[in-house]
């Protein structure tokens, strides 16, 4: 039977191979790989005495040198005069082996003219579907809780608004941690991005949001106190996936909510 394997899964059973040696080339003779090496008292003397001069003169290979993929991204970021620019060089970009695997980018969503800039971890199995941000269970929830405070992605009005995305915006494979490479590449697309819709806020979802732009985890002890991300405040808060697997800690994701909305309106 045929089977559609996915770029992620095709890389993994390849290099699974080549650590088993499939690259290596097969030789006439049979190798019996457990015998000890036989070592003749002459080679063993060469081999111990110093090299000659011509072998240390040979000229060494330099190591091939691919493109920055870092300087890269923040070059494209920054020539990004628009959000609808900043989504096109995101697009093609292809130094982030998390687009070959994924369905979808996956960007934005909500009215970029918000006051309030959610930044999530990534996208999971819905949002790469629908190439849109917390759009599964957790977003179903995120929407619910700023609803709570009368903020709400598909306002027009810019006070009782809301623009989200997430740090990076590619699925990882099973959902899985995203790397701290692949972080850094895109964060020079989030900070423009940050940059180019200029929110009066962020909240930061989670320890990956917080980890990303504010370089520490922890958000027990970080959520309900305002920080500094990009030059904005900012407020680390539970993500919602979190919240639907401890409803507990749905009381203190009500408090930071509160926190916001005083901010919001001038009082905090
Ligand atoms: N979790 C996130 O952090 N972002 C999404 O878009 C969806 C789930």
């Amino acid at each position: 039977m045929e089977m559609a394997l996915d770029f992620h899964t095709a890389k993994a059973l390849l290099e699974w191979q080549i650590e088993l040696g499939a690259d290596e080339a097969i030789g006439e003779a049979p190798v019996d790989r457990y015998a000890a090496p036989k070592v003749e008292p002459a080679v063993a003397a060469a081999a111990a005495a110093p090299a000659p001069q011509q072998a240390a003169a040979a000229p060494v290979m330099a190591a091939p040198q691919g493109p920055d993929p870092v300087a890269q991204a923040r070059a494209l970021a920054q020539a990004a005069r628009t959000l609808d620019e900043l989504r096109e060089a995101l697009a093609g970009f292809d130094h982030c082996d998390l687009k070959k695997g994924a369905r979808n980018l996956v960007f934005a969503d909500g009215n970029p003219r918000a006051r309030v800039m959610v930044i999530g971890e990534a996208p999971g199995r819905d949002e790469d579907m629908q190439g849109k941000p917390f759009v599964g269970r957790a977003g179903q929830l995120l929407d619910r809780m700023f609803a709570a405070i009368g903020l709400d992605r598909a306002s027009p009005d810019t006070e009782s608004a809301l623009y989200i995305t997430n740090v990076l915006p590619w699925r990882p494979p099973q959902n899985r941690d995203p790397k701290p490479e692949e972080v850094a590449m895109m964060l020079p697309f989030l900070e423009r991005h940050v940059e180019l819709a200029d929110p009066d806020v962020l909240v930061l979802m989670g320890n990956h949001s917080c980890q990303a732009l504010l370089g520490r985890k922890g958000i027990t002890r970080l959520r309900g106190h305002w920080a500094e991300a990009l030059g904005k405040p900012a407020l680390p808060m539970f993500h919602p996936a979190y919240l639907l697997r401890n409803p507990h800690a749905k009381r203190e994701a009500w408090h930071d909510l509160l926190m916001l909305q005083a901010r919001l309106r001038g009082a905090a």
